[in-house]
């Protein structure tokens, strides 16, 4: 096939304040085009840029978002603890009037006002968030009378703003060519970046000096030489387009995905707040992962007025693997994956491993031929819909309906109620969608397709239904606002080590960090046959076995998939894990963390903890304390790479091993190169006290 499967590839500043920006801005203009952004020579004249006009600061008073107008030109800069991580950097929207909104303004008031309350999200990494944070607004005029205001807020992980266009005579409309905010990163931190392309995020990611990024999607994650961790991304992206990070003069610039044939990025009307830009500040890497700060930025939940009882994280298993190993077919024929035979027995196999839910692609007419004429409502011949689903519900297993729109994104529009009104009458609560392919006018992550990714998640949540998106636009903390967002792709998935050369070792740690950040990811971890390469084109798996288990403590989602084939799961030592891990957590600490290199993850589930720890291209022991554990005895069920595991040449060796331990033990994860270890800790019983070694004890941990 051709293969549509699968992706290509009100005070004026004060006199002090304009010399500094004057003195910095000099300083930039005077960095040739390709280098990255310097900062100001003379800390002092930094710190004075920070602390004088209007400015915000977070409740622990470490950093500082400062607001000013230099030659007429809205500019804002951030500060942490003193030190200037983002130079005074330009403001303001490209309007298709001519207009830079932000260009010829004036300060004409502001005002600042404190938060602090605690939100429970129907499911999250944590049971509960703080949102604590100080806002700082600030109103602006143009030259031509005009009028908009700019909110910026500063909590303890990260600062954020926004631009906020009243109703006003002469602005009914705003049509945005693009935005003109800025990010001048000083010095030359590390960047972790992918490739910018509209249509796709489904690029590797690169590490790189910000002097030598490329245009990238968003997020993108820095660190500077004292260890400052920032990324940047964007938050409540609604009824907009989604923005890119491009490199341009010595520093960064948010681009919005443009509309093919339109000169606007965006049509939107006046009388609205525009996305976030967040910079996510933390000292440290594992303060990046354990950060709520965009979910703190987009509107609480919008559909939990009535029962959210239908909004629940589950482990599944999907016809699925089989099809991207090319052992089965999504189209029907004599190889045809979808049949009712099949789905039974992986529902026989989900049913009898605790595993909730079962995908199964392929099982409607309309693949292969002309998308155009796809049905999301009629199944193939060989695949009987109302009864596999009853068969689903009798033995307690989801089934997930699968809705590949081949990128015809009309056909499916126009099919969406019916279609869902079906699965809801089926008992179906969990949809896949996917966007394989060009979109006929449009680029997967302009204005009109955010609109249409949000219309979906509405329309599901209206038929009780949880939306796993693949191709879809970047997550951007939505899951806060509809959490029936359990999951989505906008990420290159495990999938690519199936039809390509797969994706490194190095690149499923910089996940975590990157695009992990902004919200469930569906990774498709649990492949236990790592060397299954039926079709002999040298594809496989690039980790070892344990650090496939490391994933579902990890990675986090919603939906967490047991990909491999039943089959590659019988005898397999993992199993057990997988049947273990939960996909609701209510509590998270991260234990070690480095972008790129390891990182070990603590859940507590309930009465259980699990931890997950995995490493990139090196082998590494990291230790750990079990401070986290609440008082007394537990067992820790540890999976962890033989000491003989290799990723290449020997990826399913594994030790499990079960030991009693104390919230006053280290834990050891023993790592190979791209390897991983996942443990249960469960309170220990009489019995296990009898017989289990204590952690050091003969049998040494692993
Ligand atoms: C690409 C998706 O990422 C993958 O999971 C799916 O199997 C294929 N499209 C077919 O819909
Ligand atoms: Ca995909």
């Amino acid at each position: 096939m051709s293969d549509p499967l699968r992706p290509p590839h009100a005070v004026r500043p004060v006199t002090a304040l304009t010399a500094v920006l004057a003195m910095l801005l000099l300083t930039l203009s005077a960095v040739p085009s390709s280098a990255a952004p310097r900062p100001a020579a003379d800390p002092a004249a930094q710190a004075a840029l920070l602390t004088e006009g209007p400015a915000v600061t977070s409740p622990d008073g470490t950093l500082t978002l400062a607001v000013s107008v230099l030659d007429g030109r809205l500019t804002y800069g951030v500060s942490r603890a003193g030190a200037v991580l983002v130079a005074p950097s330009g403001l303001g929207l490209r309007l298709t009037d001519g207009t830079l909104l932000g260009g010829d303004v004036r300060i004409t008031g502001h005002r600042t006002r404190s938060h602090d309350s605690t939100w429970r999200p129907v499911w999250g990494a944590d049971a509960e968030v703080r949102d604590r944070h100080e806002e700082l607004t600030v109103e602006l005029r143009q030259r031509d009378g005009r009028t908009f205001r700019l909110v910026a807020r500063a909590y303890d992980d990260g600062v954020a703003f926004r631009y906020e266009v009243p109703r006003q005579r002469g602005l009914r409309s705003l049509e945005i060519i693009d935005e003109a905010t800025e990010f001048a990163l000083t010095g030359d931190p590390t960047a972790w970046w992918t490739p910018r392309d509209d249509n796709s995020d489904e690029n590797a990611w690169r590490s790189t000096p910000v002097s030598a990024m490329g245009a990238s999607n968003a997020p993108v994650t820095f660190r500077y030489a004292d260890g400052t961790h920032l990324s940047v991304h964007e938050a409540d992206l609604t009824d907009y387009a989604a923005m890119t990070v491009v490199p341009r003069d010595g520093r960064l610039h948010a681009e919005l995905v443009p509309t093919p044939g339109r000169e606007a990025a965006v049509v939107t009307g006046t009388g609205r707040a525009l996305p976030w830009r967040v910079l996510t500040v933390t000292q440290d890497a594992a303060g990046l992962v354990a950060s709520h700060l965009l979910e703190n930025l987009n509107p609480p939940c919008r559909i939990c007025d009535t029962d959210t009882s239908w909004i629940e994280p589950v482990k599944y298993v999907g016809i699925w693997w089989v099809m991207q190993q090319d052992q089965a077919t999504w189209e029907t024929g004599p190889r045809h994956g979808a049949t009712t035979e099949r789905a039974k027995r992986y529902i026989d196999f989900a049913a009898a491993n605790g595993i909730e839910g079962l995908l199964a692609e392929g099982w409607n007419e309309g693949w292969g031929g002309d998308w155009g004429d796809q049905s999301f409502t009629r199944s193939t011949a060989d695949f009987d819909l109302e009864a596999v689903v009853a068969y689903a519900d009798a033995k307690g297993v989801e089934f997930i309906m699968h809705n590949e729109t081949g990128a015809n994104v009309e056909n499916y529009e126009a099919q969406l109620d019916e279609a869902f009104a079906l699965y809801e009458r089926l008992g179906v609560n969990y949809v896949k969608t996917g966007y394989v392919g060009d979109i006929p006018g449009h680029n997967h992550y302009d204005q009109y397709m955010v609109n249409h990714y949000r219309r979906v998640l509405e329309a599901a949540a209206e038929h009780r239904i949880n939306v796993n998106c693949h191709e879809c636009v970047h997550a951007s903390g939505e899951m806060r606002t509809y959490p029936n967002a359990l999951s989505r792709e906008a990420v290159r998935g495990q999938e690519w080590d199936a039809f390509s050369e797969g994706n490194s070792p190095e690149h499923t740690l910089i996940l975590p960090f990157t695009r992990g950040l902004s919200g469930p990811m569906d990774y498709t971890p649990g492949i236990m046959d790592i060397l299954w390469d039926p079709q002999r084109l040298g594809r496989r798996v690039h980790t070892t076995v344990g650090k496939q288990l490391a994933y579902y403590v990890t990675y986090f989602s919603g939906l967490q998939m047991a990909a491999d084939l039943p089959e590659h799961y019988r005898g397999a030592p993992g199993l057990q894990f997988i049947r273990d891990v939960p996909a609701r957590w209510d509590r998270t600490e991260v234990l070690a963390a480095e972008v790129g290199d390891h990182l070990v993850t603590a859940r507590r589930s309930g009465d259980e903890w699990f931890t997950g720890a995995m490493t990139g291209e090196h082998a590494r022991t990291l230790r750990y304390p079990l401070s986290f554990l609440g008082a007394g005895d537990w067992v820790a069920e540890a999976y962890t790479d033989a000491p003989d595991a290799d990723y290449e040449t020997n990826p399913t060796a594994l030790a499990v091993t079960r030991t009693l331990v104390t919230a006053a033990d280290t834990f050891t994860a023993e790592l190979v190169r791209s390897g991983g270890q996942a443990v249960r800790f469960r309170p220990a019983t009489r019995d296990d006290l009898a017989t289990l070694p204590r952690l050091g004890a003969a049998t040494a941990n692993p």
